[in-house]
């Protein structure tokens, strides 16, 4: 692929939606802010389209990706939703919740976009740059996060830039995204099982009260969502958790009163150290070689966020699958 120039362009300048919107239905690739973090989106139901995510992203091709929609009724048309799924789709969307759901036979979905799946993970996301690109192409957007795989989730337009800066042609910038981290995934199979397959700032207690039933944990040794592989989000520098004073070289990320060299949250609020956390990781990683972070409550937001740092933790491969073809 030769490099080009990427652009940056307001989610609220009208034409650079109905340009991006053009972008993708020639069969191309934008990036674009979600509330959670940027997505890098495709039509999904171009085949050759999805599989430039694949490559532009470094993503091994057995890890599929997310639909974005924008409303229950497009979703319709590519999963099968019973009650309770429909009923958690009317209380949590637009938002930071992905249904993984059987999907609906034929589909003009690609393949590819669930790597040989009977399933496909849909989400409605609320923020407009993302929600009015779906309303403008009118078809269901691929979109996994906007990193090189195995990276840091980018959470502005300017994170997009530093690790597909060539790679694509544009970027809608929406600011810095106002949840931080990725969304919450779940499954509902044919047996109204509910599993939590990523944590996210919707969380496993909100959701089983909604659905009045139980939310299981994914303790499937098979992969179904890689996300949940060991390394991942990963920085630079190596990460020490739970610490509650700095060592040599380290620069620490504090949490309420461990103040580290920059706080998540001062006042320990758990959405704002969320918001906080990669954008708090990208800066130590320039400042340091070695980052600690201080412990974060196992509570509500903090499971999410405790998930997010145990990956970046995480001893990691030599080499992880980038720049191989999907
Ligand atoms: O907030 C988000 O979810 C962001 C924004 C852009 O919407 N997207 C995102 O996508 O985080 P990605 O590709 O970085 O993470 C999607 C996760 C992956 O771990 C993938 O394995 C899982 O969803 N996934 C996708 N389809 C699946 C399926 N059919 N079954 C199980 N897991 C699935
Ligand atoms: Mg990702």
């Amino acid at each position: 692929m030769t490099d080009m120039i990427t652009q940056v362009v307001s989610f609220k300048d009208k034409p650079a939606i109905a340009r991006a919107s053009a972008i993708l239905e020639a069969g191309n690739l934008v990036a674009a802010a979600t509330e959670t973090v940027y997505g890098l989106a495709a039509d999904a139901t171009n085949d050759i389209a999805v599989k430039k995510i694949y490559k532009v992203k470094g993503r091994p091709s057995n890890n599929p990706l997310i639909c974005h929609v924008c409303d229950v009724s497009m979703a319709d048309s590519i999963v099968h939703i019973n009650e309770t799924a429909k009923h958690l789709m009317e209380k949590f969307w637009p938002g930071p919740l992905t249904f993984v759901l059987p999907k609906r036979e034929p589909t003009q979905i690609a393949a590819t976009v669930s790597a040989g799946l009977p399933t496909i993970a849909v989400r409605c996301p609320k923020h407009p740059a993302m929600q009015n690109l779906i309303q403008a192409l009118n078809r269901p957007i691929a979109a996994p996060s906007a990193n090189p795989s195995g990276k840091l989730s980018p959470t502005s337009a300017q994170d997009v830039v530093s690790g597909l800066q060539g790679k694509i042609e544009l970027v809608i910038d929406g600011g810095r995204t106002d949840l931080g981290i990725e969304s919450t995934i779940i499954s509902i199979d044919q047996y109204n099982t509910i599993k939590l397959l990523r944590p996210g700032t919707i969380t496993a207690d909100e959701i089983a009260e909604a659905a009045g039933q139980e939310i299981l944990d994914n303790n499937d040794h098979h992969i179904t969502a890689p996300g949940q592989l060991s390394s991942h989000y990963a920085p630079n520098a190596q990460i020490r958790l739970d610490a509650t004073v700095k060592q040599e070289g380290e620069y620490l990320i504090g949490f309420g009163n461990i103040m580290g060299d920059r706080n998540l949250s001062d006042h320990a609020n758990l959405a704002e150290a969320a918001r906080n956390l990669f954008q708090t990781i990208r800066i130590a990683d320039r400042e340091a070689d070695k980052i600690a972070i201080a412990p974060i409550p196992m509570v509500g937001i903090g499971i999410a966020i405790n998930d997010r740092i145990k990956r970046a933790a995480a001893p990691r491969p030599p080499e992880t699958n980038e720049g191989q073809p999907a």
